[in-house]
């Protein structure tokens, strides 16, 4: 039995335009209904808790998707914020044991056979484990002018995706952890690493991408297109 939690309370500001990106319009049916139904359709997972901003006006209030329950709570000013406040927020039968997976509501093109693989291995492994793609670029590192000073050995370097998937205690307690410290965790992985953990990697697909501007929705509209969707 696995829960989702998926943090939705983000302005999308890099976005730009008045709805938060997860609620703009892909393929037919709002952003964030691809990356929930992506969630919910494996077997494993009994249901979803979505943290939205307070007073969300743009929320479809949706009670369940695929047949799944869907629960919100409200979310907080970082994203770390608002993933404390869904684990928090989850039904008590989840027990602290349990597997959480926390995927972003800005992430429409999740595929089933990443988070397939994602669950059958992280729930193998002592800590949990996170979906990731290898840096492909050459990576600059830049001077305060803006020019580039050096560059940066790429291996051994992974961006970090999402799901990711950890115990609800352990992932609770680090993240109240990294906020106590005054660090800002930017995905679940960190928070973990930081108390010297290491969660384990695995190789996602590159097209499981984050929209964060315009030209990422018609990309994410072209992945779906491509998936049948
Ligand atoms: O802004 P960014 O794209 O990094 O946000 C990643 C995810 O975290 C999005 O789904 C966004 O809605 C969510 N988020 C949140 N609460 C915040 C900021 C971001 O739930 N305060």
């Amino acid at each position: 039995m696995t829960w989702a939690v998926v943090p939705a309370a983000g302005q999308g500001r890099r976005f730009g335009g008045e709805t938060p990106k997860q609620y703009l319009t892909l393929a037919g049916r709002p952003l964030i209904e691809h990356s929930l139904l992506a969630v919910l359709s494996h077997d494993d997972v009994d249901g979803v808790m979505v943290a939205v901003a307070a007073d969300d006006p743009w929320w479809p209030g949706w009670r369940e998707l695929g047949g799944k329950p869907v629960l919100t709570c409200v979310g907080g000013g970082e994203r770390a914020d608002s993933v404390l406040a869904g684990l928090q927020a989850l039904p008590a039968s989840v027990s602290e044991d349990q597997w959480v997976l926390v995927h972003d509501a800005a992430r429409p093109c999740l595929h089933a056979d990443d988070l397939a693989r994602l669950l059958a291995i992280g729930q193998a492994h002592p800590v949990g484990a996170l979906l990731a793609a290898p840096v492909r670029d050459t990576l600059k590192r830049a001077d305060a002018t803006g020019h580039s000073q050096s560059t940066e050995p790429r291996d051994g370097l992974w961006r970090a995706l999402t799901p990711q998937l950890f115990r609800r205690g352990g992932l609770t307690r680090a993240l109240l952890a990294a906020l106590h410290a005054g660090i800002k965790a930017t995905d679940e992985a960190m928070a973990l690493e930081r108390l010297g953990l290491r969660p384990c990697l695995v190789e996602g697909r590159e097209d499981n991408l984050k929209v964060t501007t315009p030209a990422d929705l018609a990309l994410a509209e072209f992945i779906l297109s491509r998936a049948g969707k």
